[in-house]
Parts: C-alpha cells; sequence; structure tokens
C-alpha cells in the first residue's frame, strides 16, 4: 500500500485524505454477517464520515442513514437513501428543525421529554424515543454518551412519562433506542445497557423497532484486539429473540455503527516540513508536518492513538519523536514520543485509522483550508474533494 500512497501525495499533494472502499465493504459485511436475527436494518452513523463516496458504498450493502443534523438528512436522502432508512436522532433540535424533518418524512429520535410532546402537538403519528439506560461506554469520557453525567436521552427510569404522551395524543413511539458511547473494544457494559434497554422497551406496546446504536471500536493501538464482533452479534440476535419471544411479534433490530466500518479505511497523509531536537539530555526531536489538529484532532481532543508510518524512508534508524503539526497551539501533536524511521523533511507520513472523525471533524482554524480527499475503488482513484483553496476560505466574509 505505501507505493501507491505515496503516489497519491505525489499526484494531489498533502495533506490528503485516502480511503478505500474495500475495506468499508469489508466491514459493512462482516456486520451483516455477524448479526443472525432477522429483522435487522443496520444504519451507517454518517457523522463518522461524510464523504458521499464512502457512504454510498455502505447504503449500497444495505445500510439506511442515522443523522444527527439537518445537513445529515439532507446528505442521507440526497445519496437516494429511502426516508424510512432514515433516522433523525435529534440533540436539541429548534422547532424549525422538527417541522423540516417532518415534512422531508424521516423519523424523529427524541432525546428529551419535551422534544416528544411538541412532535405530538404538531401531529406527528410516529416517533422513536432515545433512551439513557444510565449505563455509558466509550474509548475517552467525551464520548461517552449514556451515564449521569451526559446531556443525551431521556432517562429509561421515565418510560412512564413517554407513554403518557403517547396516550394522550395520536403519536406513537415505534422505535426504542439507546447509543451508550464510543470506541468500546469491550462488549460487556454494551451488553448490559442492552438489557435496560429492553426492560423500557417491554413497556412501549406500539414498537416496530429496537436500535441499540453504535459505538463499537476499532484497534488503534498495536497492542489493541479487534472487537469480538461474532460475540457482539450473537448477544444481541439472542437477546432480540428472548424479547421478541415475550414481546408477541418480531421487531426489527438496529445497530448504527460509525467508526467501526470507516476508521480503518481512512488515512491522512502529511509531508514532514521540519526536523529538530532541543539541546540537553531530555531535549526532544519535533518532526513538523504541513498538516495538524485543524484536520486531525482526535489526538489533541481526546488523546486518541493513530498509528504513523513514515512512507518515504521505511528502512531508516527508528528515533523517537514528536509528531506535530502546523497550527499555532502546544496541543498541536498528532503523537508523542513516537519510535519512527528516522523523518526529514520531505517525507510523507501515513496517519493511519483516520477514515472516522478525521475529515468530519476538520475545521479552518488558522485560516488554513481543509484538505482534499480521495477515495480508491479497486483499481480507480476518484478525487471526493477538491482541497479547499484560501481564496475560497476568505470569500465566506463579508468584506
Ligand atoms: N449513534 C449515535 C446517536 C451517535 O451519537 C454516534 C456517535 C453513533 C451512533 C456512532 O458511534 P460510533 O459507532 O462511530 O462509535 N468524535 C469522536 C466520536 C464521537 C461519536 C459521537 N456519536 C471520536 O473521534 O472518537
Amino acid at each position: 500500500m505505501s507505493r501507491p500512497l505515496l503516489d497519491l501525495a505525489a499526484r494531489f499533494g498533502t495533506p490528503l485524505y485516502v480511503y478505500d472502499l474495500a475495506t468499508v465493504r469489508a466491514r459493512a459485511r462482516a456486520l451483516l454477517a455477524a448479526v443472525t436475527w432477522r429483522p435487522f436494518q443496520p444504519l451507517f452513523a454518517i457523522k463518522a464520515n461524510p464523504v458521499p463516496a464512502v457512504a454510498q458504498a455502505i447504503v449500497a450493502e444495505g445500510f439506511g442513514v442515522d443523522a444527527v443534523s439537518p445537513g445529515e438528512v439532507a446528505l442521507a436522502l440526497r445519496l437516494g437513501v429511502d426516508s424510512a432508512k432514515v433516522l433523525y436522532t435529534e440533540n436539541n433540535m429548534t422547532d424549525a428543525e422538527q417541522t423540516a424533518a417532518l415534512a422531508q418524512n424521516v423519523l424523529v429520535n427524541c432525546g428529551s421529554l419535551d422534544r416528544l410532546q411538541r412532535l405530538a402537538q404538531a401531529g406527528a403519528t410516529r416517533a422513536a424515543v432515545r433512551f439513557n439506560p444510565d449505563i455509558g461506554a466509550g474509548a475517552h469520557e467525551k464520548i461517552c454518551t449514556a451515564g449521569p453525567l451526559t446531556k443525551f436521552g431521556v432517562h429509561y427510569s421515565l418510560v412512564d412519562q413517554v407513554r403518557a404522551v403517547e396516550r394522550g395524543s395520536a403519536l406513537k413511539v415505534v422505535g426504542c433506542h439507546m447509543h451508550i458511547g464510543s470506541g468500546f473494544l469491550d462488549a460487556d457494559a454494551f451488553v448490559r445497557a442492552c438489557g435496560v434497554l429492553l426492560s423500557v422497551a417491554r413497556q412501549l406496546p406500539n414498537l416496530e423497532f429496537i436500535d441499540f446504536g453504535g459505538g463499537l471500536g476499532i484497534p488503534y493501538k498495536p497492542d489493541d484486539g479487534p472487537i469480538d464482533l461474532a460475540r457482539v452479534g450473537a448477544e444481541v440476535s439472542r437477546l432480540m429473540a428472548e424479547f421478541c419471544a415475550a414481546y408477541g411479534r418480531p421487531l426489527e433490530l438496529r445497530l448504527e455503527p460509525g467508526r467501526f466500518l470507516v476508521a480503518e479505511s481512512g488515512t491522512l497523509l502529511t509531508t514532514v516540513t521540519s526536523v529538530k531536537t532541543n539541546p540537553g539530555p531530555d531535549g526532544r526531536t519535533f518532526a513538523g508536518c504541513d498538516s495538524g489538529f485543524n484536520h486531525l484532532v482526535r489526538p489533541t481532543m481526546y488523546g486518541a492513538y493513530h498509528r504513523i508510518a513514515n512512507l518515504s524512508r521505511p528502512d531508516a534508524a527508528p528515533q523517537k519523536v514528536d509528531v506535530v503539526g502546523n497550527i499555532c497551539e502546544s496541543g498541536d501533536i498528532f503523537a508523542r514520543d513516537r519510535m519512527l524511521p528516522a523523518p526529514q523533511p520531505g517525507d510523507v507520513l501515513a496517519i493511519g485509522d483516520a477514515g472516522a472523525y478525521g475529515s468530519a471533524m476538520a475545521s479552518t482554524y488558522n485560516t488554513r483550508p481543509l484538505p482534499a480527499e480521495v477515495v480508491l475503488d479497486g483499481d480507480l482513484v476518484r478525487l471526493a474533494r477538491r482541497r479547499q483553496t484560501v481564496d475560497e476560505l476568505l470569500s465566506a466574509w463579508e468584506w
């Protein structure tokens, strides 16, 4: 892979995001195979990677879309996804956004009781409810999305009040949802939370589906093992079978992974621009690059680990370096104390597993343009996004 990546760096320049659709399809198919319960409707959490060609590859495998904003709903509909396969998991949506979602005929997954009431008042006849099962998970506190500290969902103990809205209106709660956190490799907490969600679901008579959310992690660190997908698939299938037997009819199962599908498909290519070593016994060596946390914020924001390879000099003697970016902040660090084939200016580095929440979270901080993005589909190379120019950035302002 390193030769083609170097060719892409030469052809498109760096910083450059590259996605390999073969990996995306493999992950989508692995998930479909691991879950035996039917009906099963997986959704792609498109926030992880909204690149149309990437999302399209997943949709083509039968996935719907988990959307969290009007923009993501619009993206899903423009990709041709049937509105019945789009779930809009709202978070503090406005009334205007609610009106638009109803007009688009997408199901709103309510994260609060007052939103559920307003949906009912607006004449909606169907909605889902996101519950907080009070069990969280995730690779970092900032991406744990359930439990007492988080703003998401209706606390599971308030299911009576959900029922009261249902009884007092024409609205039926057709979906029972949770998403407890992101990036877990050990599924124990997830399976426990599924049990809590099902205890809530039992009290909702009009359900069509149960959605256990996303969150499946990937092995970012060299000593991480992959998540036991077979176990996750078997557990959710078993739980659904038991639940539906008691509920009296089969419900659709939904899962909505983002990272699991796309993280490993993506690489951020960046060029080393400067290497320096501070004097003294503890002097650090900094390998500075032409990208930064404006393009991949995960290391800065979550202390996340991303593999890094020196594509230009794979056989050079290893050296301990801090790989840093070109943004004017000390936290602009891709990796601390990383052993890399000694980088030299001009070397191309590949930052791995950058396909989820990489470009999706990129910004134009320091008035630096967004990078170019390309998609590999077998031998085909497609430009997914032109490199943004400074002129484009400046033209967004009123002068
Ligand atoms: N469903 C809902 C309602 C979500 O909020 C999320 C992610 C997902 C599904 C997909 O989660 P996944 O399968 O990708 O873990 N920026 C962070 C991750 C934030 C995730 C937010 N919600 C990161 O870079 O790790």
